[in-house]
């Protein structure tokens, strides 16, 4: 199959579920898999069975939608909707077992109104913003909103969590601050008696950097993927990427000196040079910008000009071995040479999440099967 593909992305599913386990080791808590944007790019449909052959009961999602094709490749797992959800979406939640985040009173009443006229409960988590400005109930109505959500007929208070802004950074002050907020919500609630079962706060960062913060859940994206939170919390040793960008080189030719290669003539050709044409492009996720590099025959070699929508051009002058047909490697290692997401994200200006994520729905996601000795 893969000898037929011009351009993929290989998933290492035992590098996945590896991964889990060792967050799962260094949390000494219930991991739930932060699988939203197609599992960060990695693709659901692989990673989801594979999360849940490797023992993992939670996972978060963005959007309902997800939440939904999560259902269609494990019933067997809770999700979570970490984002908003229209109240129109109940009735699927409720069916297909599906929590959803709650942050405001008309939205918990809508949730709750039709729940009720199901007959039905809908499991919720409620937000608390403690220092991300984005989606969540203050800390100061924290424990009035959490109180009249339990009251609310219909809807089952399951959890409550936050979200950090700045887990990732040196400076541990803008978390800790967060943390003290939480905990106040956190042991009010203890006290009333309506503390949830769930209260959940660290994402991969966290788990490192702050282990007074993992409550009873963590929520694991980025390091899932074995991919650093930041360069100032890379990644302990042991994690290993899962995601190799490929592509296969499909044409060869000598152009001329003062040959002009590509859109805009970007790059012209001193002497007589060995130019090749690799089939990716920034329609595959790659972006248009100078100074590319990528791997042939486990080799680095400059890609030519800016990349094309669907094609890159690269110097072969130093791989005389080249043919038509070779694996190239954007991202990914390659006989012993590598290329990091994060050498990648640097040259594109921007985060490894985002090279992650922006991987197109083209790309065949081919899946590597984990050893047999991963698998236990
Ligand atoms: C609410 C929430 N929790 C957890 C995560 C996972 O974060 P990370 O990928 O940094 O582990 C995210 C991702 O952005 C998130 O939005």
């Amino acid at each position: 199959m893969e000898e037929a593909l011009t351009t993929w992305l290989e998933v290492d599913l035992g590098a996945i579920q590896h991964n889990y386990r060792l967050l799962q080791t260094i949390s000494r808590r219930p991991v739930m898999a932060v699988i939203k944007a197609n599992a960060y790019g990695h693709g659901i449909s692989g990673v989801v069975p594979a999360l849940i052959r490797a023992g993992a009961d939670w996972c978060g999602v963005a959007r309902i939608e997800e939440a939904l094709d999560v259902r269609r490749f494990g019933s067997e797992i809770r999700v979570l909707v970490l984002g908003y959800t229209n109240p129109g979406w109940v009735d699927e939640a409720i069916a297909r077992d599906i929590r959803f985040t709650v942050f405001d009173p008309a939205t918990a009443e809508a949730y709750a109104m039709r729940a009720q006229a199901l007959g039905r409960v809908l499991r919720v988590h409620i937000k608390v913003d403690t220092g991300m400005g984005r989606l969540g109930v203050l800390p100061d109505e924290a424990v009035e909103f959490v109180r009249w959500v339990t009251g609310l007929r219909g809807l089952e208070v399951e959890g409550l969590y936050t979200h950090f802004a700045r887990a990732d950074e040196s400076d541990p002050g803008p978390t800790l601050e967060q943390i003290r907020r939480f905990d106040e919500v956190v042991h009010a609630l203890t006290t009333l008696g309506l503390r949830p079962r769930w209260v959940h706060a660290s994402n991969s960062a966290a788990i490192f950097n702050f282990p007074q913060a993992r409550y009873d859940l963590v929520r694991a994206g980025i390091a899932l993927y074995g991919l650093h939170p930041s360069p100032e919390t890379p990644l302990p040793t042991g994690f290993r990427p899962a995601m190799t960008l490929k592509a296969r080189l499909i044409s060869l030719k000598i152009l001329p000196p003062g040959s002009g290669v590509g859109y805009g003539h970007r790059y012209v050709t001193r002497g007589r040079e060995r130019i090749g044409v690799v089939a990716a492009g920034y329609a595959d996720g790659m972006r248009r910008v100078l100074g590319n590099e990528v791997l042939i025959r486990g080799q680095r070699v400059p890609v030519l000009g800016t990349p094309c929508m669907d094609q890159i051009i690269i110097q072969l002058d130093g791989v005389k071995e080249a043919v038509p047909g070779d694996e190239v490697v954007i991202f990914g290692c390659q006989g012993g040479a590598c290329i990091s997401v994060e050498e990648v994200a640097q040259r594109w200006g921007t985060i490894n999440y985002e090279v992650a994520t922006s991987m197109m729905a083209r790309l065949p996601r081919i899946y590597i099967e984990p050893r047999n000795e991963e698998n236990g």
